[in-house]
């Protein structure tokens, strides 16, 4: 039977190539020239202190910063509790007294990063595009705003909305923190201006338990304004290089077998590329069609999570239309097109290992689903 087409938010598809690579690393590692037993073992049974782990976890580092364009001034950390945790360790660690923590809401995932800084001190939203249930991306207010602040963060990309930055903003001399859980990586994105970023790894990186961080040093020496537990300071995991306790050795290893199918891909460049084909594809069925709707705006419109809605005269007849077709896309395999429950209607998730023939088969279906409707 023929793979369904995954379209899941996260965990999301990962490449054929990956997968199988990395079944072969479960079994055995056999590291090109690596002469030591570890390397006869499963990834999942060597330690993180052996030199064959050491190899690994130093190649990963290094794809990051090569293949991800992460800047050599920034240190990069592999740490788990996913990118729910950073909500509440970026507060903790770079906020500075006196300073508030400036947030632009986009969406879920930026009120939640809002919701732990305003428990642990001043935060201020200066933009919000929640009037419109978060269809677009807030013009970036006046740097009277935000400067002066401890950091400004943003979503770059809205998972649950589908809305993207279109590049990194310039936040001037403020610190400029990221949540890149759901576009890392997908193209050409102005990174060098992001001062911290982090990313849960289930979407573009690999398997969920394992977040993918990186601080510019000088944002490191930052003293906390209070005690900050040991496991959520940046400072114990930059210190040790992610060795400070057990790290998630498999999720590094597949990380770093993502990142080299991306650089024979051509890096963020050439995924970037197809990217931009595959969702301009989707965008345009909506965009000529009197079925469906795009949820996002113009101008906001993400590459990785592409949402609309379905026409009907009533609440009733769209839900039972987005039911048949929800219902028809599975029996014609397609999975995981569900909307999420925030805006309803579906959401095609198309990460960068999701294929353009994928999109070529969704779009058909979607086209003979309208005229049929
Ligand atoms: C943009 C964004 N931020 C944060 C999260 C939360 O990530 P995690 O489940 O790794 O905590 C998600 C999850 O989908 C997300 O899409």
């Amino acid at each position: 039977m023929s793979r369904p087409w995954n379209f899941s938010a996260g965990p999301a598809i990962l490449p054929l190539e990956v997968l199988e690579r990395t079944a072969a690393s479960v079994r055995e590692l056999a590291l090109p020239g690596d002469t030591a037993l570890e390397s006869k073992l499963s990834i999942l049974e060597i330690s993180h202190r052996s030199k064959t782990f050491d190899r690994i976890h130093n190649g990963a580092i290094d794809l990051c910063h090569e293949v991800l364009g992460i800047p050599r001034s920034h240190k990069v950390l592999f740490l788990q509790g996913g990118a729910s945790t950073q909500f509440a360790m970026v507060p903790m660690n770079f906020r500075v007294a006196g300073k508030p923590a400036c947030y632009i809401e986009t969406g879920v995932w930026a009120k939640k990063a809002i919701a732990e800084s305003k428990a642990l001190g001043e935060t201020k939203v200066v933009a919000s595009s929640a009037a419109t249930n978060h269809d677009h991306i807030p013009a970036l207010p006046p740097a009277s705003s935000w400067a002066g602040a401890s950091y400004l963060h943003i979503t770059s990309n809205n998972t649950i909305y589908g809305t993207e930055w279109e590049t990194m903003p310039d936040a001037g001399d403020t610190p400029l923190v990221v949540d890149l859980s759901s576009n890392i990586g997908s193209g050409p994105m102005g990174i060098e201006r992001v001062t911290m970023g982090y990313a849960g790894a289930q979407k573009n990186l690999g398997p969920s338990g394992l977040t993918l961080a990186f601080v510019r040093e000088d944002l490191l020496q930052r003293e906390p304004a209070a005690y900050v537990p040991t496991m959520l300071r940046y400072t114990t995991h930059a210190a040790e290089d992610s060795l400070y306790n057990t790290p998630n050795t498999f999720g590094i290893l597949v990380l770093s077998h993502v990142l080299e199918w991306m650089r024979d891909r051509g890096g963020v460049a050439g995924i970037g590329a197809i990217n931009g084909r595959k969702a301009d594809k989707i965008y345009a069925v909506l965009d000529g069609s009197s079925l469906y709707r795009a949820h996002a705006k113009a101008g906001s419109r993400s590459r990785m999570n592409v949402n609309w809605t379905l026409a009907g005269s009533d609440e009733a007849a769209r839900e039972a239309v987005t039911k048949r077709f929800l219902a028809q896309a599975e029996a014609a395999g397609f999975c995981g097109l569900k909307g999420h429950r925030s805006v309803g209607g579906c959401r095609a998730s198309i990460y960068n290992a999701f294929p353009e023939a994928g999109v070529d088969a969704l779009v058909e279906f979607m086209r003979e689903f309208e005229r049929t409707a």
